[in-house]
């Protein structure tokens, strides 16, 4: 005879509902968005189905359903002409670059009702594509890209930006950047780390959101996507140099490091569902292969089940509206 039966909990949708060991809140969910130079009217990205590139007034739309929606923060990346780029990706520390008025468009709407995080990193802005400058044999230069970060995070902040997010995975970057709002008086900025970054091929379609130069791959700087214990030291690192959140890149396949990250850290733990892990969903749901509400909700509850705080994605207004 069976005394002990788990289906009982599973009976009725109000009894699962109850029970459910995880649930995730629009407070805890950032939108990623992207904001070009020089755009007259938003730009869908043909590899990210319903995204589109935002223009300086467009975003402060998206920042103001991003509050209405009740959606926890969100995280500007900036695109700029590409005449504007060159080899040390100066437009991203520009005082006056994309990304510094976008911070400042998106505050003037928000205040402080909505947390702008801005992305801290060269990519976006230099000719050859990589995340910094290169030395005379072509590899990136750490040291001389973290110098370029710090000026880019302080232009951040004084643009408006509440947290500044290094996501180039240069050694000593948290700590540099702290020291930097430091001196210049933004003690109150946080730093949110893309502490735990792999060398991913699900950042494919971010490459076309950005308008990226890049040729070749990120692996010098970027984690093997084999290595789990060095993500440890990574978080450690960066939550010992000042990192107020640190954050897990991507996150649907590496749910194994996200737990681990979760299981010890001492601040917050954010997670990226990257543009390739929100393509594959919104691809296959365009074809009718896939249920796009119920794999959504279901990618980020395991994201969130795994150990997630906080959850990058693109979906996080159509979740906000879902999850109502
Ligand atoms: C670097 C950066 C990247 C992403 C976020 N910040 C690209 C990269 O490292 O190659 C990827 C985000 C995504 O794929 O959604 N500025």
């Amino acid at each position: 005879m069976i005394t002990r039966r788990p289906r009982r909990l599973r009976s009725t949708a109000a009894i699962r509902r109850l029970v459910a060991e995880t649930r995730v809140d629009p407070a805890q969910l950032v939108l990623p968005v992207f904001v070009a130079d020089g755009l007259v009217a938003p730009r869908p990205i043909n590899s990210m189905p319903g995204v589109s590139q935002q223009t300086l007034d467009s975003v402060r739309a998206v920042a103001g359903a991003a509050v209405s929606a009740g959606i926890g923060a969100i995280m500007l990346f900036g695109v700029p002409e590409p005449d504007d780029k060159d080899e040390t990706g100066s437009a991203g520390y520009a005082a006056d670059g994309i990304l510094n008025r976008a911070i400042a468009a998106v505050r003037a709407e928000v205040g402080d009702d909505l947390p702008v995080l801005a992305d801290t990193c060269l990519d976006e802005y230099t000719d050859h594509g990589h995340c910094g400058v290169l030395d005379a044999g072509g590899a990136v230069d750490n040291d001389a890209t973290v110098d370029l970060y710090v000026r880019q995070a302080i232009s951040q902040a004084e643009a408006g930006a509440h947290f500044v997010s290094p996501s180039g995975m240069m050694d000593g970057q948290v700590a540099a950047i702290r020291a930097g709002l430091d001196a210049a008086g933004h003690q109150q900025v946080g730093i949110l780390a893309y502490a735990v970054k792999y060398a991913s091929a699900f950042y494919g379609p971010f490459r076309e959101a950005v308008g990226s130069a890049l040729v070749g791959d990120r692996r010098t700087y970027q984690q093997d996507p084999a290595n789990r214990r060095e993500a440890r030291l990574e978080a450690s690192l960066d939550e010992l140099e000042g990192a107020d959140i640190v954050m897990v890149k991507p996150a649907a396949h590496y749910l194994d490091v996200l737990a681990d990250v979760a299981g010890w850290s001492r601040v917050p733990v954010a997670a990226y569902q990257v543009s390739g892990e929100y393509a594959m969903i919104a691809a296959a749901a365009e074809r009718g292969w896939i249920d796009r509400r119920a794999a959504h909700t279901e990618a980020v509850t395991a994201i969130v089940r795994a150990g997630a705080d906080i959850v990058l994605t693109y979906a996080a207004l159509e979740l906000a509206e879902w999850l109502r």
